[in-house]
């Protein structure tokens, strides 16, 4: 496929998305829920189909027939039959040194999970957060927390959105930090932490970084080694790929070397869910772990969606990831300026974030602080088929913080305030921008605000 001009990438994209073909009261849908899930192009589809259809086997060490092979393949390649392995397009999409470092799970939450239930803190360690971290990467801390293992500490944000980090290394140089973990791209405000500095400084003390990728890696290039970040994780499902599964990447001496029961000291990742596919012997006393990545992936693997997540990452790679996130970078400049034009000045509404969209992404959340301002995410979705996302994001910690303890729907009822959240992506166009635009302003208009 020729690389694309961002000017011309959703013309281009919108036929593959098969899902944008379909029709609700004469007119398109007008996806804007990106941030939550990704639409689909047909060559995925079609991968996840070919599996089922023609090679419905497991993979791995398990079977070794004419089916086995094929999906084994498929994931691990195949050199003699010129079949490029799954694993090794995540790996080189996102620079990663060899394919051993990708690390299939289901999800993002998976992911994070394997790094949480995996390392082996000690009473008294510490683990920094953001100050707007997704459920994700703050439940699995929360329960160490509560297990008396671990103590969790927010890091706040700066005045200018980015993390401070002169607060940073305030905690840092307490001592007793075991990791940082971080939400690389925060899926509220759609701001992207100066990850490689945050790294640098972790490092200088000697304190490992996890980045929670699920919002970033999907929309710009990533190099992990010339981050040095020491985990990374992030879900094909946001970027065109199968729903349930997501990749934990790990630096090589962290996911353990030897194949002996239990090698490697602290700072290896010990296999939080053992089982089928993850040892080469067993015995009723003893065991022997597979090397990475199979002693983390335990059981029989989503493999139609393993396959077909390679099929995602060469759609993007032959999109180009820089046009990507140009293109986004250009449709929210334009939602952002015309947004502001029409109420910038009301103050009930107001943008998330850094009034810049050139650093929220693809990601622009709003609040609109109005009597009854619940129900407008239905009321685009029946109005014009926009699809956005409202409430809180798996995110409740963040608006506890800002609005209250316990600012949850029916107290967000009382207060009149309801947060919305528009998010882009590749096949996006101006059209849908200003859909919304014009959309918003007619229930706007409707509902009195105006
Ligand atoms: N974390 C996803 C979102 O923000 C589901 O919508």
């Amino acid at each position: 496929m020729e690389r694309l001009d961002s000017s011309d990438l959703s013309a281009r994209c919108r036929r593959d998305f098969p899902a944008l073909d379909r029709r609700r009261n004469g007119a398109p849908p007008v996806y804007l829920d990106n941030a939550c899930t990704t639409l689909v192009p047909r060559s995925v589809i079609a991968a996840m189909n070919e599996y089922y259809t023609d090679y419905p086997a497991c993979g791995g060490r398990r079977s070794h027939h004419w089916f086995a092979r094929e999906v084994t393949a498929r994931i691990e390649g195949d050199s003699e039959q010129g079949i490029p392995g799954a694993r090794q397009k995540l790996a080189d999409f996102i620079h990663a040194a060899s394919p051993q470092q990708i690390l299939f799970t289901a999800n993002t939450t998976q992911a994070i999970n394997l790094v949480a239930l995996g390392l082996k803190f000690r009473t008294g360690d510490r683990v920094l957060v953001t100050d707007r971290e997704h459920n994700s990467n703050l439940l699995p801390w929360l329960r160490l927390q509560k297990q008396g293992l671990i103590r969790l500490e927010a890091v706040p944000a700066d005045g200018d959105d980015e993390l401070d980090f002169a607060a940073m290394e305030e905690k840092l140089k307490g001592g007793s930090v075991r990791l940082v973990s971080l939400a690389w791209t925060s899926n509220v405000t759609g701001t992207t932490l100066s990850a490689a500095k945050i790294i640098a400084l972790a490092h200088r003390y000697g304190v490992r970084v996890l980045l929670d990728g699920a919002q970033t890696v999907p929309r710009q290039t990533v190099d992990v080694q010339d981050l040095d970040v020491d985990f990374l994780a992030f879900s094909l499902h946001k970027m065109c790929g199968p729903r349930g599964i997501g990749v934990l990447y790990g630096k090589k001496d962290l996911l353990g070397r030897g194949i002996g029961e239990w090698e490697g000291g602290d700072e290896v990742l010990e296999p939080a869910i053992l089982g089928g596919g993850t040892v080469s012997d067993s015995t009723f006393n003893s065991y022997q772990l597979l090397e990475a990545p199979e002693r983390y992936e335990s059981g029989i693997l989503n493999y139609p969606g393993i396959i077909a997540s390679g099929t995602a990452i060469e759609y993007l790679g032959s999109l180009g990831m820089d046009r990507i996130a140009d293109h986004e970078e250009r449709l929210n400049g334009r939602l952002t300026r015309a947004l502001l034009e029409r109420y910038g000045d009301l103050g009930w509404f107001r943008i998330f974030g850094p009034r810049d969209a050139g650093r929220r992404g693809g990601i622009l959340t709003f609040e609109v602080q109005r009597p009854n301002a619940v129900g407008i995410a239905t009321e685009l979705n029946a109005g014009a088929n926009i699809m956005i996302r409202d409430g809180t994001f798996c995110v409740h910690s963040y608006f506890n913080n800002r609005f209250g303890p316990g600012w949850t729907h029916p107290r967000s009822h009382r207060d009149h305030r309801m947060i919305y959240r528009v998010s882009f992506y590749l096949y996006n166009s101006i059209e849908d921008c200003d859909c919304f635009v014009e959309t918003l302003d007619r229930v706007f208009r409707e509902r009195g605000y105006l």
